[in-house]
Order: structure tokens, then C-alpha cells, then sequence
């Protein structure tokens, strides 16, 4: 359809589409943020939206850890005060973060942006755990590849261990480990995760349990939906 009368609103590309539920996921979680707050970041263009949302909330004596070195570029050119989470203590009181896969037991497959490690270091730390996606983000069933950071000593031996498994070719991660991806079916999101975290000179892989997650905000065609994960928040 070509029709540019004035009046006549045309369906919006995907992108767009998808760019309007990121923004709209990342504002219903910004207004979970209260004054005095300790918030954990995560990483991508989901959270790139959170962090202009937070900005124009005008919070005061809000103290912000972040997963990367890009959101804590961001967020710091927005007036957002970061630190480093071993700046506050026992616990954060939010993590908030996108998500590559959002199956419908609340597992995620986190890593696109190849800081997983860091971001469930965060969402470990938050009493509540607020994750943020668009509708295509939601999935039936998780499928490959899952992320996964490994060390540099050892590492064709590490690949060949989570076999099928592949280096990816991209910068390291934040803490200079190598970013690899597991390409395996996911018949078994728990068994896989175990099986992943058992294997020596892996750091961290990007599948996040329920037991990790409070809450998930996805935003679609009828609005931001919010189901519950298995972590309750305090
Ligand atoms: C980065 C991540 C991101 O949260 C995930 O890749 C989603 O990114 P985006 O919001 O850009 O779709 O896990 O390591």
C-alpha cells in the first residue's frame, strides 16, 4: 500500500514496531524505580531505552551498577551515577535487563551483547529481577545457540568439551574472556544449564533459570503484558 493522502496512518515496518514495544517494556520497568534506589543495568537496545526512561523520571539518590562498559558509557552521558557494584554492599534492590529468548517457564537465553557473565552477576545481586523484551522476544521453546564466556588458557580444549560449541568473532568480553556460542538442541534448559556450569574453563553461559527472575515485562500489540518469574521480590 503506496497511499500517502494525509489522514491515512500506514502499518509501521516491524522495526519500528519492535523499537515502540522496547521503549514501551523499558518504561513500565523505570517506573519500578523509586528515589534512593540501588539498580542494576544490563546490556543491549531494550536497556538503551530503560536508561533514557530513567533519566527523565528525575530520581533522586538513585546509585546504578552496570553490565558493560557500553551501558555504563550511556548511561553516564544521561546523568545516571554509576559505581561499581562492589560499591553497595550485600545487595541491589532491581536489576533490570533485555533478554535474547523468553520461554514460557520464565527460562531466558541471555548474551547477545556478550555480557551475560556480568548481567547475571546483577540480576544475582537484585532482590528483584525485572527483565524487558518485545514480543518477539517470546518464545515456545529455547532454542540454540547459547552464549557462553570462556577463558583464554585452555580454551580449544573448553569447546571441545561443551561440543557443539563455536568461538564467536567478536571483541572479548568486558573481563577479557573469549565469547563462544553453544549450538546443541535445548531439549532441557535445566540439565543443560548443569551440564554447562560443570564444564571446567567455562565462566558463565547465558541460560538464566526462573529461580533468577521476578518479573517480565513484554510489550505487544496489546501492551506490556507482566508475568512472574520464580524469584519473589522483597
Ligand atoms: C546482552 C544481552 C541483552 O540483554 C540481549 O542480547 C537483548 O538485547 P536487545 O535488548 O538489544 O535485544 O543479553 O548480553
Amino acid at each position: 500500500m503506496t497511499d500517502e493522502s494525509p489522514g491515512v496512518s500506514l502499518p509501521l515496518p516491524p522495526d519500528s514496531v519492535i523499537e515502540a514495544e522496547k521503549r514501551a517494556a523499558a518504561a513500565a520497568a523505570a517506573a519500578l524505580a523509586q528515589d534512593g534506589m540501588c539498580v542494576g543495568l544490563g546490556t543491549g537496545s531494550t536497556v538503551a531505552y530503560l536508561l533514557a526512561e530513567l533519566a527523565n523520571r528525575g530520581l533522586r539518590d538513585m546509585r546504578y551498577a552496570s553490565s558493560s562498559p557500553a551501558t555504563t558509557h550511556a548511561a553516564t552521558a544521561l546523568g545516571l551515577s554509576v559505581e561499581s557494584l562492589d560499591a553497595f554492599g550485600d545487595a541491589l534492590d532491581l536489576a533490570i535487563d533485555g533478554a535474547d529468548q523468553i520461554d514460557p517457564n520464565a527460562w531466558l537465553i541471555k548474551g547477545g551483547g556478550a555480557a551475560h557473565t556480568r548481567e547475571k552477576i546483577l540480576a544475582s545481586a537484585a532482590r528483584r529481577f525485572v527483565v524487558i523484551a518485545s514480543a518477539a522476544k517470546a518464545v515456545q521453546a529455547l532454542r540454540p545457540p547459547v552464549p557462553v564466556e570462556i577463558l583464554r588458557f585452555g580454551s580449544s580444549w573448553t569447546l571441545h568439551a561443551l561440543a557443539p560449541a563455536e568461538l564467536r568473532k567478536c571483541p572479548p568480553s568486558p573481563d577479557g574472556n573469549l565469547i563462544g556460542d553453544y549450538l546443541g538442541a535445548i531439549e532441557d534448559p535445566a540439565a543443560l544449564s548443569a551440564r554447562l556450569s560443570a564444564t571446567t574453563g567455562l565462566v558463565e553461559h547465558g541460560l538464566f533459570p526462573p529461580q533468577l527472575v521476578s518479573d517480565i515485562l513484554i510489550a505487544g500489540p496489546q501492551g506490556v503484558s507482566h508475568r512472574r518469574g520464580a524469584k519473589a521480590p522483597v
